[in-house]
């Protein structure tokens, strides 16, 4: 797939700019601050209807339109092209009417978001998917460095942009692990009834069941693919691997590859439910998931270096390309934030060479000087500067 058109209006840098673009390889280069991020990120705010900051939605809507305007009004809209469909896709961002009312010009409170899908408005969840893209930039360091919520979230933008069942079944694991904590302080202070918890173990281990599978699943296609790449990139040869660790009783085998159903899952909340009341809050689940990302049986975070650290992301974003596209029969648009000047010379060629080969390609940079030539020769020039994008 490929983004035809995108036209951002009143968002971050940009006043309003459109742009009509087609598959191949875009280099966007553009001094610090000028947007390059901003640009990427609305591409990406497109696929999965969140910042990949994790930053607060009013941050898409430009500053001084927040402040200067009443109802001020942010527009991401693109037409997106897959194989046999164009798809027209529009993201408002507004101020709520009673903020702005209360006179407060503050750009504080909540952001109202509407999403359009061939000009039916629709949740975010009928979106995602639409459009697919993989994100790749110096913060990935956070996907082996960071907090178990992080790797978590990876998954997640990851395996819901090309799975409706996961995205289904996460939203409802999420809603109903809310009202089963709820329930189990409730019984801890006024002996609530138990068969009302019988109910909520009941539909969570259907949620849960099936997103430990597709997790399970999805990790060990990202690992394999992975791995291959790394094999390539790093000479002394390191066997890099991504496994899955549920968050299940120990006595659970994780080596082998995980598929559970809902009765083993009912079964492990039963007998936690001790200590579940106790805390007021579910131990096993989803929710507290992790990976493991494995260098030579040694963890990535504690004993690779940070070189090896930039191979490892790079090469799980291109995993996640080639898995998008299997699973889909169609090509995420890949998204290359200022990453070239983190590798040498002979691993980015290597990253072009395999980038490259995606349908639509934006890499962004500075300017050209760590971009291989050979890409430069292909590709289709564009420059950022003072809230403009001209093609060059
Ligand atoms: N909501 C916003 N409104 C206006 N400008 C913003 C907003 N959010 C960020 N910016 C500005 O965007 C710039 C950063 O853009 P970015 O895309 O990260 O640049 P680049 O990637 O080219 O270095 C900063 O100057 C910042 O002040
Ligand atoms: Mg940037």
């Amino acid at each position: 797939m490929h983004i035809s058109n995108i036209r951002l209006k009143k968002i971050r840098t940009f006043e309003d700019i459109e742009l009509n673009l087609t598959n191949g390889i875009h280099l966007i280069t553009g001094n610090n601050a000028s947007g390059k991020t901003n640009l990427l990120e609305s591409m990406h705010y497109l696929a999965t209807t969140k910042s990949i900051q994790n930053r607060n939605d009013k941050n898409f809507i430009s500053w001084k339109i927040m402040q200067e305007s009443a109802l001020p009004i942010g527009k991401i809209s693109a037409h997106i092209n897959t194989l046999d469909e164009i798809h027209e896709i529009d993201m408002m961002f507004s101020k709520p009417i009673k903020e702005t009312i209360a006179n407060d010009n503050e750009p504080s409170g909540k952001i109202t978001k509407n999403f359009r899908l061939n000009g039916i408005t629709k949740k975010a969840s009928e979106i995602i998917g639409t459009l697919r893209a993989i994100y790749a930039s110096p913060n990935d360091m956070q996907i082996i460095l960071g907090t178990p919520a992080e790797r978590r979230k990876y998954l997640d933008i990851l395996i819901s942009q090309y799975s409706k069942k996961y995205l289904k079944n996460l939203q409802k694991y999420n809603r109903i692990i809310r009202q089963r904590n709820s329930l189990l302080k409730q019984i801890k202070h006024i002996k609530k009834r138990y068969d009302e918890l019988d109910y909520w173990d009941s539909e969570l281990a259907i949620a849960a069941s099936e997103i430990i599978n597709l997790r399970s699943e999805n990790i060990n296609q990202l690992s394999a693919r992975a791995k291959f790449h790394y094999e390539i990139l790093d000479n002394k040869n390191k066997d890099l691997k991504i496994s899955y660790r549920p968050a299940l009783p120990q006595t659970f085998d994780t080596t082998k590859m995980i598929q559970i159903d809902k009765d083993y899952f009912i079964d492990i909340l039963q007998k936690n439910r001790p200590v579940d009341l106790r805390q007021s809050s579910t131990v096993f689940g989803p929710h507290r998931d992790d990976i493991n990302i494995d260098l030579s049986e040694l963890a990535a975070n504690a004993y690779g270096s940070r070189g090896q650290q930039k191979l490892i992301t790079i090469c799980m974003r291109l995993a996640e390309a080639h898995l998008s596209n299997q699973v889909t029969n169609d090509q995420p648009i890949l998204l290359l934030d200022d990453i070239l000047s983190e590798f040498d010379e002979e691993h980015r060629n290597y990253i072009v060479e395999h980038a490259a080969n995606v349908e639509q390609v934006f890499l962004t940079s500075p300017d050209l000087s760590n971009v291989p030539k050979k890409l430069i020769d292909r590709s289709i020039q564009f420059n950022i500067n003072d809230g403009n994008i001209k093609q060059n």
